[in-house]
């Protein structure tokens, strides 16, 4: 078992670059494969989640070559994808499989979809339902709410669906079913979640409309052109760096080329609020391309706030292991609430992260739906297990940059469903 130390520092400090975006590398190979002619992907996440991703689609017949981050897919159209020999693994990759339910359920073949222990774990059920009322033909464990699951591809109908949980996967999932389904499939969202799939659309010219919260798209599309993508720095693994530089004393960072799409900027508007020194420097990017920022960012001294509104929770969904590690730093009471969706990531990060944090002295109380952290307190170094979720061992991470005496952080080998090289990056801008 692969096992992290991370010793406090004196400052952060450097310019850094995070590897690729994990959801649109997922959307692109996705999008690429189903596209007709070549389609380069640019600054693609080598991570495991991502390979898992161009795997699977490899093995449905997709021509994909990956020259390091570069990837060039030979796509061969809407309906071009071929059955696989054996069972389709999405890994540790909780996007690649609920997204793919959608895709397989169109096709005219018959799919095992499977994933590891920590993936087979987690609901399937919000992706099946509708699916299923959509016509998709999937059975599995737990009335086919977990992993492995069999889809019987076949014809599909357009539903009008509203999200019960704000979830970009299920979105795109709907959405993906609705290019092979006849008829509109209207998708419906609660609160707005990462549009990374519509952009897609858009940028592959497939028409789709948008209106308040209804998507819009009429099947079964009709074939599409490849297009080139460029993928920008994941904010959520920028994430880790910019709690970093805003709680470590004496420290100023720059992370250069982070995707800030506004459905993804929720973790920067709530730790500015309290009160962190953060400075965005916009890139040039045209029309309806994902935006791309230049992060500034400089130890702060941080107040406590409430996370109560709905419309926040999905825009920094993957942020809050690593909040929680701010918060702990922040003078005051921070609650954080309507964030439950953290039960049924790749741990139960309320969970974790209130127990990992405890450990190292922190005053946080889980609560249903998200925290109660009292701060400001001194955290001590100890062993702590990440429970095999990338974010939780990095976050972990981060918090043991200011604490007393060594951390080990046990089950970190998940760390590279995300972030590839987190360690090398981190040890770069520790100065002690
Ligand atoms: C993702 C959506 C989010 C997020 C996940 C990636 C995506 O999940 O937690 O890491 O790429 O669509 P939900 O949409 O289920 O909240």
């Amino acid at each position: 078992m692969k096992k992290l130390v991370v010793r406090p520092v004196a400052r952060v400090q450097g310019a850094i670059e995070v590897p690729g975006d994990k959801s649109i590398s997922h959307r692109s190979i996705m999008m690429g494969s189903l596209a007709y002619g070549t389609t380069k992907v640019k600054n693609f996440l080598i991570s495991a989640d991502c390979i898992s991703t161009m795997k699977i689609f490899k093995s449905m017949g997709v021509g994909i070559l990956q020259k390091g981050t570069e990837l060039t897919i030979a796509g061969k159209g809407l309906n071009s994808l071929k059955p696989p020999k054996g069972r389709l693994d999405a890994g540790n990759s909780g996007t690649t499989s609920r997204i793919i339910l959608g895709l397989l359920s169109g096709q005219p073949f018959t799919t095992f979809l499977s994933g590891d222990k920590y993936l087979r774990r987690r609901p399937m059920k919000r992706v099946v339902g509708p699916l299923s009322l959509m016509g998709a033909r999937i059975s599995g464990p737990d009335n086919a709410n977990l992993l492995p699951l069999k889809i019987e591809g076949g014809k599909l109908h357009s539903i009008t669906y509203r999200l019960p949980v704000a979830s970009a996967q299920v979105k795109s999932a709907l959405l993906l079913a609705g290019l092979f389904a006849e008829g509109t499939t209207t998708v419906i969202e609660p609160t707005p979640t990462r549009d990374h799939t519509e952009r897609m659309f858009s940028a592959f010219h497939i028409p789709y409309t948008k209106s308040g919260s209804n998507i819009c798209l009429s099947g079964p599309a009709k074939p599409f052109k490849a297009r080139n993508i460029q993928v920008p720095g994941d904010i959520s693994s920028a994430a880790f760096f910019i709690v970093a530089g805003l709680i470590t004393p004496n420290s100023k960072l720059i992370i250069k080329n982070v995707g800030v799409n506004p459905t993804r900027t929720g973790i920067l508007d709530v730790l500015k609020k309290m009160g962190g020194k953060i400075k965005l420097k916009l890139h040039k990017t045209g029309k309806g391309e994902e935006p791309i920022a230049d992060i500034y960012v400089e130890s702060s001294q941080l107040k406590a706030i409430e996370v109560d509104d709905e419309a926040i929770v999905p825009r920094m969904i993957d942020e809050f292991p690593v909040f929680a590690v701010a918060a702990t730093q922040a003078q005051g009471t921070t609650v954080v609430k309507k964030a439950g969706e953290m039960k049924v990531k790749e741990s139960d990060r309320i969970l974790m992260m209130a127990a990992t944090l405890k450990k190292m002295g922190a005053n946080i109380q889980p609560t249903e739906e998200g925290w109660i952290i009292q701060g400001q307190t001194p955290l001590k170094g100890c062993t702590v297990s990440s429970g095999g979720d990338h974010r939780i061992a990095m976050s972990i991470a981060v918090a043991a940059l200011i604490a007393q005496g060594p951390t080990t952080i046990l089950d970190t080998e998940n760390i590279t469903t995300s972030f590839p090289g987190f360690e090398s990056l981190l040890k770069k801008v520790a100065k002690r």
